[in-house]
């Protein structure tokens, strides 16, 4: 089954052909990141102004890449949040409005969800359930056990800030680019090369004692500032603490989850598991602490937003509407459309 995947939830514009939920025919991605660099952050209008214009195009480039035509797609998979409303919405009717006229079932996504299902593009086996999942991207970072495809159980998220909101608010603080993970990591790494023994724990961990599986980074914000502001200060050892703060709590809850439900699987998706330092400490902490799970970690490229992940939510979810319900959520959690 071939399944064109859209994606538009936040400043890329997606396209992807899978097959059966597994195989990546074609990924196309567009991006408004360069304008928003000079921005300093996404600004909602620009972004959905960008994609009105690229998501024909896109579209078009991924049927090529596939070489394919709309004949050969079994079905159209769509994310319907959350995300920007603006950008939601050209995703949306754009699928809309091809199901018209290809007469192909539409499939709603959730965008967290869909990045779980990058760990079933790896070409690996399929992960096995239960499974524990730590979704870490720019709005949300949610923990959640899922037993089987469509049957997610919350147990835990941030109650403030998302981890990568965490990145992108310290590093604007620090003077570096956005998005602020990958210029955090970048700028980290300077130091960890010349400084590999050195402690990091400038800043707080909140919650890492207290018994659940939630997480809160706001504080860092505020710590930071008082550390940076009016202060002379190296941005490669700010860096480098902050991604520690941010990653020593993630990893340490995660961990402490995989001790309680015994889950087969651990998967690790959204935007910040991109970051290098998250993905060693995790291999080497379940390495050292002996805990029996098969940890997978998508590429790097599946980490960020693209089509393909939407595409296999889509096969593995497969709840058709017809096109004239399709409708956004910009607020939909990640257990919310089951
Ligand atoms: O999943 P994603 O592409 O989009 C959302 O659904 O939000 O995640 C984007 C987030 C941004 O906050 C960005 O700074 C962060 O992921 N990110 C990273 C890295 N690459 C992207 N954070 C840490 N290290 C990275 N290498
Ligand atoms: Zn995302």
């Amino acid at each position: 089954m071939n399944i064109l995947g859209i994606e538009t939830s936040c400043d890329e514009t997606a396209a992807a052909v899978v097959k059966d939920g597994i195989i990546i025919i074609s990924s196309v991605i567009a991006s408004s990141a360069e304008m928003h660099i000079r921005s300093g952050g996404i600004i909602p209008e620009k972004a959905a102004r960008e994609q009105t214009k690229s998501i024909l195009p896109v579209i078009d480039h991924s049927l090529v890449q596939a070489k394919t035509d709309p004949e050969k797609i079994d079905a159209i998979a769509v994310t319907i949040g959350p995300g920007l409303i603006g950008s939601l919405l050209v995703g949306v009717e754009v699928a809309r409005t091809l199901s018209y006229l290809w007469k192909k079932p539409v499939i709603p996504v959730n965008h967290l969800l869909a990045h779980i299902y990058a760990n079933w593009l790896t070409g690996r086996p399929d992960p096995e359930f239960p499974a524990l999942a730590l979704v870490v991207s720019g709005g949300h970072t949610d923990l959640v056990l899922i037993t089987d495809h469509s049957k997610l159980t919350w147990i835990g998220g941030t109650r403030d800030d998302a981890a990568g909101e965490a990145f992108d608010k310290t590093a604007r603080l620090l003077g570096l680019p956005y998005p602020g993970g990958p210029s955090i990591g970048k700028e980290a790494a300077k130091y960890l090369d010349t400084h590999p023994q050195a402690p990091l724990n400038l800043f707080p961990r909140p919650m890492l004692k207290n018994d659940n599986f939630d997480w809160s980074f706001s504080g860092l914000k505020t710590a930071v500032y008082r550390e940076v502001n009016n202060k002379k200060f190296d941005p490669s050892h700010m860096a480098a603490e902050v991604q520690e703060a941010i990653v020593d709590v993630l990893v340490v809850k995660t961990l402490k989850a995989i001790n309680l439900y015994e889950p087969k699987s651990l998967l690790l998706a959204g935007g910040v598991a991109a970051n290098l330092r998250l993905r060693e400490t995790f291999e080497n902490q379940i390495r050292r602490s002996k805990i029996k799970v098969d940890f997978r970690l998508p590429p790097i490229g599946l980490c960020t937003d693209n089509a393909a992940i939407v595409a296999s939510a889509a096969f593995f979810n497969n709840r058709p509407v017809s096109a004239e319900l399709l409708e956004v959520n910009p607020a939909l959690s990640i257990t919310g459309q089951f």
